[in-house]
């Protein structure tokens, strides 16, 4: 599989603290640490890892952080379409709790500067099997992506997170649409709490193929005009829920082989698999799995429960 994925690179300045802080409080923190992060540079990992040729568009600062993101990605086997631009390279003060659950601020800096496609990363879009999107990059952007994928005939994968931007305009013209429930409602205009079946009916019925993941649940998908399916996850104990998303996001897009209903279930049993390795483990980079450590985790999934 050929990706093309374009998006953010974050530097992650993590804190574990006893609890997210309230409006007006302070916390101490009980631990921190640096990891590669942000949504782009985690799916395009995750893809790579997963065994996909991954080439990412991304926009670093001309500061360490770039140069550490850079070597990342590189390390990883994935082909960078990088540009070094006049801002600072994107960070994210996330806050970790016992229970694994976060709390994100993003500041983009060099993210924000990720405008107006060049030649050669067109180029790169109309060559791909599959384009991978998120919205942490300028909405233009995405939207200039998608035109240019529609123009050499790949599959749009479209991760709606943060879900600002996303118009039905959009969702019309994507391939697969991946949200979480909260972003599912937030893009559907309906109120927090609204059931995901019917979050699903209402988004596929602008035509696109829809997956809303339910963490602990697992993740639902809808292909319009068919009846949902269900994909439970596996349970097991979450340390740092971080980049889970991104590794569901980003090994979907290495195993999707079609787009029949067989195969996303296929590709998305693939994915929460390897989410339930990178929840139990810290950071976002460094929690995505290999290939291998996904086979070997379904392996032994399915010795203990041979009906999954
Ligand atoms: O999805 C997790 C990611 O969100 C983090 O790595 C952070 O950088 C933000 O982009």
């Amino acid at each position: 599989m050929n990706v093309v994925v374009l998006g953010s690179a974050n530097l992650d300045l993590v804190y574990e603290v006893e609890r997210i802080p309230a409006p007006g409080e302070t916390v101490l923190s009980r631990g921190f640490a640096s990891f590669p992060g942000g949504k782009g540079l985690n799916q395009a990992i995750a893809a790579a890892r997963a065994g996909a040729e991954v080439r990412f568009i991304v926009a670093l600062g001309r500061d360490d952080a770039g140069a550490r993101l850079a070597e990342d990605a590189r390390d990883a086997g994935i082909a960078l379409l990088d540009r070094s631009v006049d801002a600072p390279t994107g960070t994210a003060v996330i806050y970790v709790d016992p229970r694994g659950e976060n709390s994100i601020v993003v500041n983009s800096g060099a993210n924000g500067e990720l405008t107006d496609l060049t030649a050669t990363e067109r180029e790169a879009i109309t060559t791909a099997d599959l384009l991978v999107l998120q919205m942490e990059t300028p909405t233009a952007t995405v939207e200039a992506a998608v035109a240019a994928a529609a123009k050499g005939g790949a599959t749009v994968v479209l991760n709606a997170a943060p879900s600002t931007g996303v118009t039905t305009d959009l969702l019309t013209e994507i391939d697969i649409l991946i949200v979480n429930e909260h972003e599912a409602a937030e893009i559907a205009g309906e109120p927090a709490g609204t059931g995901e079946r019917s979050l699903l009916s209402e988004l596929t019925g602008h035509g696109c193929t829809v997956i809303i993941t339910l963490g602990e649940q697992g993740a639902l998908i809808g292909v319009p005009g068919e009846e949902p399916v269900k994909v439970p996850a596996h349970k097991v104990d979450a340390q740092d829920t971080t980049g889970a998303g991104d590794a569901f996001v980003g090994a979907f897009a290495a195993a999707l082989d079609g787009l029949t209903k067989d195969a996303l279930v296929r590709a998305t049993e693939f994915a929460t698999s390897a989410a339930a390795i990178a929840v139990q483990r810290k950071g976002a980079v460094p929690s995505i799995p290999t290939l291998e450590e996904v086979r070997q985790f379904r392996e032994q999934r399915s010795r203990e429960t041979p009906s999954r």
